[in-house]
């Protein structure tokens, strides 16, 4: 609930100030296939991104990113990328791109948009290159190509099994077999091959030239490996340490492709951007997020954890001390496109954790599993931690990635009927795992649902059906209603700006262990209450709070902000 009305258009354009604003940046993620849609095709495009302009500067974002828009056969949701240096004509063209950047520029928004350099799509020229030549030739050594193992080479390589399940290896017509990490439609480029680094900085410099302010670079850490043969099993590659020296991810020579990077990156000014999505061991996070690389990068820490105070807490102090190590800013992220939204994660029962901490399955998969019928989802109670956890999560310095929808509080979908489901990892594992399909389905902009207008997202229906519950999430029903969803992002997003100003965090003793309290500049104090009993406070100036305060105490699961506007 918004207890001030602040006015949410800044005086100036953000874009004028040279202070590095992706330190502490608010970053709303677009997956565009599913945000509007302009045409009538079921799926959203450019200009409907375009088309909401204005409300991505009413919510009060710093920058969009986008997850890929470049022409693909869309095995993996667009990150099969046939052309790096394109727009999928279903998407628009790149005078769409260029309205579209406009458009955001304008209104002091910035547009980092994502590379994914790891694999190409198998539609990709080089790729249907490769296929067409002979084994050894130079259009196969921008991949990675073998000889099959057993009599004849009928055998993949190894046994190495890829992140959507199955064979890491695909056999061509010919006899060879290819490396794909993700999807048989994703071959691992080989990037000790000079001319797929020179290919990429290319791409860097193409969109850098169109004016983009930075760039996601997608599993930042595997691009690089060491292929000597033998090659070693699935069981030897899982027992090595991840020390740098790993044959497949995190390896330290990975470092020398972002040095090169960020070489372009400086060449601009402003200097473009990057983050990089690496799923690699805490300590080793500091060498993506390095000045000399790429400047910053995710940690999943507060999107695994619990709604939980002592979790919380060690995952903030622990990546701010890694952000002090790296000379970078911490990143904080609930939800994105790969995983059960939080609103739903937060209603389930708490999955079990591993040795390590970590949850034994992604949170609420096995629900989405059972089609979001056992156990039963609390919507109410996700909700109210949803707000509580994102409020926590905007004050902290650093930059917050928000993901289109949980803006409106909004669920992910588990009832998607197989025959609709999208997600290569529904197929890999022939549905025992349903994927990530429930958190892309297209938003609710409308309230009502007349035959093809898919609660406002266009007018031909929705490329992955919206559900009818979703007439309770849309935005015309939340703009302007004070105790929406909507309306407290909008009010916290406005606030953030005017109160973010260094990035100093101070934590204040509760004496409650499910409550966390912490304090920013100028007396900004944001108190997080994890537990069900309400909690008393000593501070009356409330600028913002998840539920309403009760005679000066904070009701459980509920996040206050207090502060004096005036001091900043
Ligand atoms: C990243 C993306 C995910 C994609 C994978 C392969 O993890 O976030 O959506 O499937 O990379 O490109």
């Amino acid at each position: 609930m918004s207890i001030v009305d602040v006015a949410t258009s800044p005086t100036q354009n953000p874009l004028s100030d040279p202070a590095p604003w992706w330190r502490q940046a608010a970053v709303y993620q677009i997956y565009p296939r599913s945000f509007a849609d302009s045409n009538g095709d079921g799926l959203g495009d450019l200009p409907g991104i375009t088309s909401k302009a204005d409300y991505l500067h009413e919510l009060g974002i710093d920058a969009v990113w986008l997850s890929p828009f470049y022409p693909s056969a869309l095995a993996d949701g667009g990150y099969d990328v046939a052309d790096y240096r394109d727009v999928d004509p279903r998407l628009g063209t790149l005078t769409d791109f260029n309205a579209m950047l406009h458009a955001l520029h304008t209104r002091g928004i910035r547009v980092v948009v994502d590379i994914v350099p790891n694999h190409t799509s198998d539609q990709h020229t080089w790729f249907q290159e490769a296929l067409a030549s002979e084994r050894g030739s130079a259009a196969r050594a921008r991949y990675i190509f073998r000889e099959g193992s057993g009599p004849d080479g009928a055998l993949p390589p190894t046994d190495w099994v890829a992140a959507f399940g199955g064979s890491s290896w695909e056999q061509v017509p010919d006899g060879q077999w290819y490396l794909h990490s993700f999807a048989i439609e994703q071959p691992d480029l080989n990037w000790a091959n000079p001319e797929v680094r020179d290919d990429f900085l290319t791409t860097l410099r193409f969109w850098s030239d169109r004016g983009v302010d930075g760039f996601r670079i997608d599993v930042a850490h595997m691009l690089t490996k060491d292929l000597t043969e033998p090659l070693p099993s699935q069981a030897q590659l899982d027992a090595l340490p991840r020390d740098g020296m790993h044959p497949m991810v995190d390896r330290d020579d990975v470092h020398e492709i972002y040095a090169e990077w960020r070489q372009v990156f400086n060449s601009y000014d402003p200097p473009r951007t990057a983050v990089a999505e690496a799923w690699v061991d805490k300590a080793r996070v500091p060498l993506y997020a390095s000045p000399q690389g790429l400047g910053q990068a995710f940690n999943f820490d507060l999107l695994e954890a619990d709604f939980d105070a002592g979790q919380f807490e060690t995952v903030v102090r622990d990546n701010l001390t890694l952000a002090e190590l790296s000379g970078s800013s911490s990143t904080w992220v609930l939800s994105n496109h790969d995983v059960v939204r939080h609103a739903t994660r937060y209603g389930l029962p708490q999955p079990g954790r591993d040795e390590t901490g970590r949850p034994v399955r992604k949170h609420g998969v096995d629900w989405v599993i059972s089609g979001g019928v056992s156990p039963v989802l609390d919507r109410p109670a996700g909700e109210r931690r949803a707000s509580a956890a994102t409020l926590f999560m905007l004050g902290l310095p650093g930059s917050s990635y928000l993901y289109q929808g949980e803006e409106l509080g909004l669920h992910e979908v588990a009832e998607i009927p197989a025959a609709d489901r999208q997600d290569p990892t529904f197929f890999r594992s022939a549905g025992t795992d349903l994927g990530r399909d429930g958190c892309r389905v297209p938003l609710p902009w409308e309230t009502g649902s007349d035959a093809g207008s898919a609660f406002g997202f266009g007018t031909g229906g929705s490329h992955l059906p919206q559900p009818g519950w979703f007439s309770d999430y849309t935005v015309a029903g939340q703009a302007l209603d004070p105790a929406s969803s909507l309306e407290l992002y909008r009010s916290a997003l406005s606030l953030r700006r005017m109160l973010q100003t260094d990035e100093q965090l101070e934590w204040i003793p509760t004496g409650r262990s499910e409550v966390l309290r912490y304090r920013r500049p100028n007396g900004w104090e944001i108190v997080t209450n994890f537990g069900t009993e309400p909690y008393q406070v000593d501070r009356d100036d409330v600028l913002l709070a998840s539920r309403a305060l009760d005679a000066g105490t904070l009701p459980g699961e509920a996040t206050v902000w207090f502060g004096d506007l005036a001091a900043n």
